[in-house]
């Protein structure tokens, strides 16, 4: 497609026009961009997340903080709480850091290479804000449009290998203006009609453009050969005293660091669990939970013991009552929940 062929954009922003899905942090179509606070936290939180998943926190932070300046005034300890589980926590301390920039510069930066420097950024997010909060033309390639675009033109090289080629064919077809529902119509177009299985040609748009259409397309994008996700082993401790249970906060930038949890044996830094229990005594178990993370999963044995007055280490007594409060990520929800059925 050359520059003066706008046959694909405006087929697809007609059609956007008419099926634009309405979501809390959008504007309708055609409409002046929404607030950069919104399109920045909302792109954060959609990073490995789906859109169902997504709205309930969305709604949530923005009812609690309203504005970056509000965020970057909270302690993260309820940040980090608000985001248990969504998953990916790495994101939760990256957007506070981000907010405090964000605020002590007066603002959001427009353009792409500056809003790539903010933590959390990456190519896809910085893109996607700068088309979206600030109509400017840029290439936008998240997993929806990667599937839409390597069917358009039949890109039959495995991902990750079909990267360049995916990106290079996007820029053919992106145009100056609109950019913000340019991009979001892609994503609509591949969530709602260019699905993984079963993609809906008929009520495709594009369809007499796509090259994948006569052939099969559900082979598009070519996956790379899967690697089994390695198991790993570990123990959980559930140490309760006077209807309170016995909670930590995990250290560091490493897995669910910054999150509350319950004690545990160290899997996350040794792989295998094998460690002692973080105070004598009787310990029970009361099962196994299993939780998928990226790139492993962990089989968790939950042990539980009574606790005492003089428990090691920091740590603090949170009622039971109060447990869905806690925050705690799912892997440690899971093993309250087992702990809890006996
Ligand atoms: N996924 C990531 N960003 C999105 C957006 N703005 N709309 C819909 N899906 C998305």
């Amino acid at each position: 497609m050359t520059a003066s062929d706008n046959t694909i954009p405006t087929a697809l922003l007609g059609w956007y026009d008419r099926h634009a899905r309405g979501l809390p942090w959008r504007a309708r179509p055609g409409a002046p961009a929404p607030d950069p606070y919104r399109v920045w936290l909302s792109e954060i939180m959609l990073q490995q997340t789906t859109v169902a998943a997504v709205k309930p926190y969305f709604e949530k932070f923005t009812a609690t903080w309203p504005s970056v300046e509000a965020l970057a005034a909270a302690p993260e300890e309820a940040v980090m709480a608000a985001w248990a589980g969504l998953g990916y926590y790495s994101r939760a301390r990256n957007l506070l850091k981000a907010a405090r920039e964000v605020a002590a510069r007066g603002g959001f930066p427009e353009s792409e290479a500056e809003l790539r420097q903010l933590p959390g950024v990456g190519d896809y997010t910085a893109a996607a804000i700068a088309a979206i909060a600030f109509g400017q033309r840029a290439v936008v390639v998240d997993a929806n449009v990667e599937r839409v675009v390597s069917r358009l033109f039949a890109i039959d090289d495995p991902l990750p290998r079909a990267r360049k080629a995916i990106r290079a064919a996007t820029d053919t077809i992106t145009p100056a203006g609109r950019a913000g529902d340019f991009a979001q119509a892609m994503m609509d177009l591949g969530s709602q009609v260019c699905t993984v299985r079963q993609p809906q040609c008929l009520l495709c748009p594009l369809a007499s453009h796509c090259t994948a259409r006569t052939l099969d397309p559900e082979r598009f994008p070519v996956k790379p050969a899967k690697k089994a996700r390695p198991v790993r082993q570990g123990r959980a401790f559930w140490i309760v005293r006077e209807d309170a249970v016995w909670l930590v906060r995990r250290q560091g930038s490493g897995m669910l660091g910054g999150m509350r949890a319950l004690p545990d044996d160290g899997w996350s830094a040794r792989g295998d669990g094998h460690g002692e229990p973080p105070l004598p005594g009787e310990w029970a178990s009361r099962g196994v939970v299993r939780h998928g993370f990226t790139h492993f999963e962990i089989e968790l044995e939950v042990l539980a013991c009574a606790g005492n007055n003089d428990m090691p280490g920091q740590g603090e007594w949170w009622p039971l009552e109060r447990l869905t409060e806690a925050g705690l990520p799912t892997l440690f929800a899971k093993a309250a929940q087992r702990a809890l059925a006996g």
